[in-house]
């Protein structure tokens, strides 16, 4: 990979997820600015997939702040959905009588209709996909990608994850991701996978 070295805009204006990259990468040389601090916009994310979606917000920050950039995308794909709700995951917690309201009660719902709506046969598979992209403002790029595989389950259980943690269970385990100890589900998330395969990367 390409060396990194000095400041680098993190393309994300949750200052949760800027922290957690602060410290994940601070030994490796690099001061993460986040993309608030330097009043970046965001791009709308018009990608169609989750490296697409990475992409065009690590690249529009690293075009405009002149350094390079991070940026991710996550969601949850359902194998019996096609791979829904995706790059769609957030948005599937917007009702349409409450448009400024994320509710992944509502979001879990859909999905586990949709689910019943296919049959008692169809698969309960899902897994979760995080996509990181950094963006030089030369044009290079590199990409990661980390996955975790897991069933879905009904009703939701737990309450100390986020999103559809809920309703998920990883392979090979018994509680949902909102139920496990979070320092347990952060060494085994699709996000520590693509974040891990960028440390290796910096070398
Ligand atoms: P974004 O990558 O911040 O745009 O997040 C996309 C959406 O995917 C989130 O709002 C969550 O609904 C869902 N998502 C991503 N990662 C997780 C996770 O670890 N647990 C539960 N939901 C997640």
């Amino acid at each position: 990979m390409r060396k990194l070295a000095g400041r680098l805009v993190i393309a994300s204006h949750n200052e949760g997820k800027v922290r957690e990259i602060r410290d994940l990468l601070g030994p490796y040389g690099v001061e993460p600015v986040s993309a608030a601090e330097l009043e970046l916009p965001e791009p709308e994310e018009i990608g169609v997939d989750f490296i697409e979606n990475a992409d065009l917000k690590a690249r529009a920050a690293a075009d405009l702040a002149g350094l390079p950039a991070l940026a991710d995308d996550s969601g949850l794909c359902v194998e019996a959905l096609g791979d829904r709700p995706g790059i769609f995951s957030a948005r599937w917690a917007i009702a349409d009588d409450r448009p400024d309201v994320r509710d992944f009660g509502h979001a879990m719902r859909r999905v586990w209709n949709e689910l019943e709506a296919l049959g008692p046969e169809a698969s309960r598979s899902a897994h979760f996909t995080c996509a990181l992209a950094l963006c030089w403002p030369d044009g290079h790029a590199e990409w990661f990608e980390g996955r975790v595989e897991g069933m879905l389950v009904w009703p939701p259980r737990g309450d100390k994850g986020f999103g559809y943690d809920p309703m998920f269970v990883p392979a090979g385990g018994t509680q949902t991701f909102g139920e496990m100890d979070q320092a347990e589900k952060h060494r085994i998330s699709h996000r520590a996978e693509a974040f891990r395969k960028l440390v290796a990367a910096l070398g």
